[in-house]
């Protein structure tokens, strides 16, 4: 344990949670996304998240991501931050659109520019790059062609994915093909909340199977090409799925049944076919006649390739109550949840009206390795809360500090966890909700787009300096 004192950094603010228990080496990182900070699309192609801003309606305040951050032109700035606040890894997306746009061909040199000036600043700055490559911005032709719908998209990605390795793997080691493919298939092509903007069951279960093939395919040729010391991986959105602990007797059964097939649905899906080659019966057995003619042969054994680590996201878990039954059940947001739906948060909530719910972090940080014990290391690879408290965000500062407290739990009760993303590093383009929810430890005036350190930042770093080793004495 270090030599710093664990008080406040803020009078009145929390104090710094029980680390212990954190393997060494235990990596502290901030994370962001292409198309919610980069700005600058005159330089890029064009995504469905572009054409998503423009349907009138769509996005909460009525804004768009065209300059966001405006971070292309300001990443120097933006990565001195990461080096104030003493992050030893930074995990950002890569616009598919700004390397390749229309989502064929070579390579953009002009956008693989700015990665290349990206990786370079955050090296020099003793800082990790960690690169997604696919955080939501699908170029807008491979949707006009169905999207993550059909099957010619795993293709398509497996090119891009490759030839983005073979482009920057000489400096960046840590690769994920994927964040949250979940959201990418139900949010995108089930309720229709996020792009492509698709509300139809059967498109979200195809979508389903061919993300999951695009990324192991997209492994088996970045691994061909990779040394030995690439570390490949995935993000998924994971959480505990609970029952509503006050409900009718005659509600028992039919909410305990959507809980299961909401965890098939969330997590197992995912988790079987990634890490053990199948996908589970239940879910394939309610998914059955959207997949017909979906799932060929030999495509389960390559979606299960072997990974180097897991990237867990979490933001509250989710507890299912009894609500009046839907019209038709095909209308709800996922198959089989007519009679059911989220219960209100029974205590604290943040802006998004998410519950705050550290244990479930805990819980299924834990239940990976359980239930899959050749699962590789995790990391968290986002966590956050957003909050409308300006600077003097304690708010912010207690998620934080109750969900390191939840990882290092989860770590003392055997997960293995290698590392901790915040989410987000700033204010962003919150997707369909715009600018109107801030999840940043450094405020963004959009204005004006200065940067402007919350008390959560200092608080971060305190931590961060609080679990790390005391430097050794000089000799
Ligand atoms: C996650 C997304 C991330 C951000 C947070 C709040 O689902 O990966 O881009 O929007 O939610």
């Amino acid at each position: 344990m270090s030599n710093v004192s664990s008080e406040p950094v803020v009078p009145g603010a929390p104090t710094p949670p029980d680390l212990s228990g954190l393997p060494a080496g235990f990596l502290w990182g901030a994370a962001t996304a292409a198309f919610q900070i980069e700005g600058d699309v005159e330089h890029r192609g064009r995504s469905i998240w572009d054409r998503l801003c423009e349907r009138p309606g769509w996005i909460v305040d009525g804004s768009d991501a065209r300059v966001a951050c405006d971070h292309v032109n300001r990443y120097r700035g933006d990565v001195g931050l990461m080096r104030e606040l003493g992050l030893d890894a930074y995990r950002f997306s890569v616009a598919w659109p700004r390397v390749q746009p229309g989502g064929k061909g070579p390579l953009a040199a002009s956008g693989l520019a700015f990665y290349d000036r990206l990786v370079d600043a955050l090296l020099e700055g003793g800082i990790q790059p960690w690169i997604t490559q696919y955080h939501w911005d699908l170029p807008e032709e491979l949707q006009d062609a169905g999207g993550w719908a059909e099957r010619d998209v795993v293709d398509r990605f497996t090119d891009y994915a490759v030839s983005l390795h073979a482009a920057l793997g000489d400096r960046v080691r840590h690769w994920a093909t994927l964040n949250e493919p979940w959201c990418s298939a139900w949010l995108g092509y089930g309720s229709g909340e996020h792009a492509p903007g698709l509300a139809d069951h059967r498109l979200a279960a195809r979508a389903s199977h061919h993300l999951l093939l695009a990324h192991g395919r997209a492994v088996a040729g970045m691994r061909a090409q990779a040394p030995a010391d690439h570390q490949l991986g995935i993000i998924l959105n994971l959480f505990p799925v609970r029952m509503d602990g006050v409900l009718a007797a005659a509600d028992v059964r039919r909410v305990q049944d959507a809980v299961d097939r909401l965890d098939g649905l969330q997590n197992r899906w995912w988790l079987d076919a990634l890490l053990e080659g199948r996908y589970p019966a239940d879910v394939q057995a309610l998914l059955a006649t959207h997949l017909q003619g979906v799932v060929e042969d030999g495509d389960l054994g390559q979606i299960a390739q072997p990974l180097d680590f897991l990237g867990v996201n979490y933001y509250h878990d989710a507890v299912i109550t009894a609500a009046a039954p839907e019209a038709a059940d095909e209308r709800g947001p996922y198959p089989g949840m007519s009679g059911v739906g989220p219960a209100e948060p029974d205590g604290e909530a943040t802006s998004m009206g998410w519950p705050v719910t550290p244990h479930g972090l805990r819980d299924v940080l834990v239940r990976v390795g359980r239930e899959h014990p050749t699962a590789p290391p995790l990391v968290v690879t986002e966590n956050g809360s957003a909050w409308d408290d300006g600077l003097d965000d304690r708010r912010r500062v207690d998620y934080l500090y109750r969900h390191l407290a939840a990882v290092a739990d989860a770590v003392r009760a055997g997960a293995d966890v290698r590392g901790y993303f915040a989410w987000s590093l700033m204010d962003n383009f919150e997707w369909a909700c715009g600018y109107s929810q801030k999840f940043g430890l450094v405020e963004v005036d959009f204005d004006t787009l200065e940067r402007r350190p919350r008390a959560s930042f200092a608080a971060y770093r305190h931590a961060m300096d609080v679990s790390r080793p005391p430097p050794a004495p000089a000799r």
